[in-house]
């Protein structure tokens, strides 16, 4: 992922021309182009589907529906850092949802939401393959399980002191 950070600025709208240039006789590509703009932005940018939009004769109510349909997809800025909580029936009955609320109120941001800096956004999902853990988040690629709401703070700030690029 090239650039998260483009929330608040301008939109350089270059990287889309060339990947729309690229499936420009292709019928079909709009998954592809959608995956391809993602990767380069880190989320679907408005100006960006509004040129898509303009470019494949598509309307953009079809392509943000398409959008929403996909979980892969995504509207707005997503922080350096994801932390997805479980929420399945291990992690709920371990007390995922407090947790969950530790983190938002920790992280001052809400569910599906991404922190001011741009740093973490907070997520709940479905099981995670890690019910013995429970309950569990992940941060990125990596497992945290039997976490209390009086430890993910501690969690959190290992995270920011272990030197990721941008939580130091
Ligand atoms: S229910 Fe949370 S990891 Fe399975």
């Amino acid at each position: 992922m090239k650039d998260q950070t483009v929330r608040n600025k301008t939109t350089d709208l270059s990287q889309t021309e060339k990947i729309l240039e690229k499936y420009k006789n292709v019928r079909g590509a709009l998954i592809p182009i959608l995956q391809m703009v993602q990767a380069e932005y880190g989320y679907l940018p408005e100006p960006v589907v509004d040129l898509i939009s303009e470019r494949l004769h598509v309307s953009t109510h079809e392509i943000i529906g398409v959008a929403t349909f996909y979980a892969q997809f995504h509207l707005k800025p997503r922080g350096q850092h994801i932390i997805k909580v479980c929420c399945g029936t291990a992690c709920h009955v371990k007390g995922a949802k407090k947790v969950l609320e530790k983190l938002s109120k920790t992280l001052e941001v809400s569910t599906g939401m991404t922190t001011r800096d741009n740093v973490f956004t907070l997520e709940e999902v479905a099981c995670l393959g890690a019910c013995s853990l429970a309950p569990v988040m992940m941060v990125d690629e990596d497992i945290h399980g039997k976490l209390a709401p009086d430890t993910v703070a501690t969690v959190i700030e290992e995270i920011k002191e272990s030197g990721f690029p941008g939580t130091a």
